[in-house]
C-alpha cells in the first residue's frame, strides 16, 4: 500500500578521518557535496520532506541545506550517542506521523535513485512495517552483519564489535537504509536501548524489535554494492569519484557515446550527452551540461558547466568553456576560454581567443554574443559585454571592446611597420 513518504537522513557523525575544518558531508564528489547526492536521490522517491540529523559542524550544513533544499529540516543532535539515538532526536519531527519513513546516511552519496525507488516499492508492494537493505561485500569488515533463520528470514542485525567469530564470517551485510512504518512500528525507536559493546543506541535493534513484536520486518538485497560505499576519509573521497566516473561512462557508451580512453575522461553524473558524439582522452566535464550529437570533445578540454553544446559542434584542445550556450556546427578548436557567453551556428573560433568576462574589481560578469556566422581571428580578446553581429569578421590580434555589426570587419591592430635593411644599419 502506498503511503507518504518522509525520510531521515543521518549527518550528525565527526567524520574525524576526514581530518577537516568542513563537515564531512558538505565535502564534494564532482562538484556536489555528498549529502546533496543523498538528498536528491532521496527526493526521487517522492519524499516531501527530509530530516537532517546534524551534530558537528552543524551551522554550515544547516546554511547549505537552508540555501539549495528548500524541503529539508534540521534537527541537531547535541551528543552523539549513535544512529538510534540520532532517529530518535528525528523523532521530534514525526509525532504522530503516519506514513513511511525512509532512514539513510549523508555519507553514501553513490546510492541510485532507482534503487531509492524499488527499495520503497518493495516496502509499500509487501506492506512491511521494517525493510532494510543489505548488500553481499567480499569483504564485509566494520559492517553490520545480517543474521537470518532456517528459512532464510531476517532475524536481527549484529554490528561488528559486537560479533563472534562465526558472525564476523557472514558476508551479507547492513547497507544503513531503512523503510520504516512509523505508524505501526515507530514505537520500537523509543524503545531501543545502549546495552551493548560501544554503549551506544543502534537503530539496527529495530529489527529484533520488530521480529518480538509480529511485525512485518524484510530485508532487500541490492546487487551492486558500490551504491552503500561510505565516505570516511579522503581515500574513500578519491575512490567514489572512481566509482561515480566509471558509472556514468558505461552508461554514456551503453547510449552510443564514443569515449576513447576511458581512463583519463572525467565526465559528471549530471551531464547529458547525445549518440555519436566522440570524447578524446583528457576531458574534464564538470557540473550540469548537455552535449548534442556527433560532436567531438577533446583532447584536454575543461567544461566547467551550465554549458550547452548543440549538434556537430568541436570542441578542441586546452578549450575551457563555462556557461557558454554553442550552437549547431560552431568549432573552438584551440587554447581558448569561453565564459559566459552565447555562440550561434556556424560560428568559427580561432585559436587563442579570450572572452573577457570578469571584472575583478567590481566581481561583475558579463556576457559575450556571437552572432550565427562570425568568424574571430586568433588571438582575439573580446571584453564583455559585447556583441559580434552574423557573418562578422574579426581580425586576428584584435582586442575587441565594442560591439561589432553585422556583416562588418572589426579590427584594433596596429598597422605593421617595416624598416627596410635594418639589420645591416650596424646600429
Ligand atoms: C552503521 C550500522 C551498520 C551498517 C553501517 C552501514 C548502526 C549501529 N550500524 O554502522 O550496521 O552496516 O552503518 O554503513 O547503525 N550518526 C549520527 N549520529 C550518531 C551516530 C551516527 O548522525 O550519534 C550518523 C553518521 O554521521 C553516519 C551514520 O549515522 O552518517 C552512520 O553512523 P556510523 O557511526 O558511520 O555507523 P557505522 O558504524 O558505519
Ligand atoms: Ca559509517
Amino acid at each position: 500500500m502506498k503511503k507518504d513518504l518522509k525520510a531521515v537522513i543521518l549527518a550528525a557523525g565527526k567524520g574525524t578521518r576526514m581530518k577537516s575544518k568542513t563537515p564531512k558531508v558538505l565535502h564534494e564528489i564532482f562538484n556536489k557535496p555528498l549529502i546533496a547526492r543523498v538528498i536528491e536521490a532521496t527526493n526521487k522517491t517522492g519524499s516531501v520532506e527530509n530530516i537532517v540529523v546534524i551534530g558537528h559542524g552543524g551551522e554550515l550544513v544547516e546554511k547549505y541545506l537552508s540555501q539549495n533544499y528548500k524541503n529539508s529540516t534540521i534537527v541537531v543532535q547535541k551528543e552523539q550517542l549513535g544512529t538510534g539515538h540520532a532517529v530518535k532526536t528525528a523523532n521530534e519531527k514525526l509525532k504522530n506521523y503516519k506514513g513511511n519513513v525512509l532512514i539513510l546516511c549523508g555519507d553514501t552519496p553513490l546510492i541510485k535513485k532507482e534503487t531509492l525507488i524499488d527499495f520503497v516499492n518493495f516496502h509499500n508492494e509487501n506492506n512491511s512495517d521494517i525493510t532494510v537493505m543489505s548488500a553481499v561485500f567480499d569483504n564485509p569488515k566494520g559492517y553490520g552483519r545480517i543474521i537470518r533463520n532456517k528459512n532464510d528470514e531476517l532475524e536481527e542485525i549484529i554490528e561488528e564489535k559486537d560479533a563472534d567469530e562465526n558472525v564476523k564470517k557472514i558476508k551479507e551485510v547492513n547497507a544503513g537504509v531503512y523503510c520504516i512504518n512509523w505508524e505501526t512500528s515507530s514505537i520500537g525507536i523509543d524503545e531501543i536501548k545502549n546495552n551493548n559493546a560501544q554503549k551506544e543506541y543502534y537503530i539496527t535493534d529495530i529489527i529484533k524489535w520488530g521480529k518480538i513484536n509480529n511485525k512485518r520486518v524484510f530485508p532487500y538485497t541490492i546487487n551492486d554494492s558500490d551504491e552503500i560505499f561510505g565516505i570516511n576519509s579522503r581515500e574513500n573521497l578519491a575512490e567514489a569519484v572512481q566509482i561515480l566516473r566509471k558509472r556514468k561512462l558505461k552508461e554514456l557508451m551503453d547510449e552510443g557515446v564514443t569515449i576513447v580512453d576511458t581512463n583519463t575522461t572525467y565526465i559528471s553524473p549530471e551531464t547529458q550527452i547525445e549518440p555519436d558524439t566522440i570524447i578524446l582522452p583528457s576531458v574534464v566535464i564538470e557540473g550540469e551540461n548537455k552535449i548534442g550529437k556527433n560532436c567531438k570533445i577533446g583532447p584536454f578540454s575543461h567544461l566547467r558547466g551550465d554549458c550547452t553544446i548543440e549538434d556537430n559542434v568541436k570542441i578542441g584542445n586546452f578549450v575551457e568553456l563555462k556557461k557558454a550556450h554553442v550552437k549547431s556546427r560552431t568549432n573552438v578548436c584551440h587554447l581558448t576560454y569561453i565564459g559566459d557567453s552565447e555562440l550561434g551556428e556556424n560560428v568559427n573560433i580561432g585559436a587563442g581567443t579570450i572572452t573577457a568576462n570578469y571584472d575583478s574589481r567590481t566581481k561583475i560578469k558579463s556576457k559575450t554574443i556571437i552572432e550565427n556566422g562570425a568568424s574571430i581571428g586568433s588571438n582575439t580578446v573580446m571584453v564583455a559585454p559585447v556583441t559580434i553581429g552574423e557573418n562578422a569578421l574579426i581580425g586576428a590580434g584584435s582586442i575587441i571592446t565594442k560591439d561589432v555589426g553585422a556583416n562588418s570587419l572589426g579590427l584594433t591592430r596596429a598597422p605593421q611597420k617595416e624598416i627596410k635593411n635594418y639589420i645591416n644599419k650596424g646600429e
